[in-house]
């Protein structure tokens, strides 16, 4: 490969990798807890990560999702909500979207909520049973 193809090449690759990590918009509403914060390195980060991983494969089959991970103080609880009127793409790329901007919004605290126009992130170390007729309610 010439120089010159390495250098079109390079920068073909650094406006890609750019576009790909700085894709997120931002959310509609945005609420971070201020009741307890977590440090970067933790079992909570550990479990967060691993929450947020797994929960847009369970979607339920009508967009609501729900997965847990950890228990006590590090469990870590979420739920996830796309607006029926989209397709799944459309949900999976919104929810992909909220979980990378969710981490960088509320980059340390123990609960976080991210709307979009398509579909809603919200992740707590407590129960969330309570948000769930809110939320279908704030969402349908
Ligand atoms: C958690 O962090 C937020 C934002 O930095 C801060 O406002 C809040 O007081 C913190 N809460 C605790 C319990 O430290
Ligand atoms: C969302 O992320 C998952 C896991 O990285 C990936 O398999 C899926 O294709 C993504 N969805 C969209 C619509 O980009
Ligand atoms: C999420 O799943 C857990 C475990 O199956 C269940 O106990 C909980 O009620 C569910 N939460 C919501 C909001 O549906």
């Amino acid at each position: 490969m010439s120089i010159l193809a390495l250098f079109w090449f390079s920068l073909v690759y650094i406006y890609l990798i750019n576009t790909i990590t700085l894709a997120q918009p931002n959310f509609v509403f945005e609420r971070c807890g201020t009741s307890e914060n977590y440090t970067i390195i933790s079992p909570y980060t550990i479990n967060l990560d691993a929450t947020l991983s797994t929960l847009p494969t369970t979607n339920s089959g009508l967009g609501f999702f729900n997965f847990s991970t950890g228990e006590g103080n590090n469990a870590v609880n979420s739920i996830a909500l796309c607006r029926g009127d989209f397709s799944p793409v459309t949900c999976s790329s919104c929810l992909n979207d909220s979980i990378v901007n969710i981490r960088k919004v509320c980059p340390d605290q123990n609960e976080a909520i991210g709307v979009y126009d398509f579909c809603l992130l919200h992740y707590s170390n407590n129960a969330l049973l309570v948000y769930q007729e809110q939320e279908k309610e704030y969402f349908s």
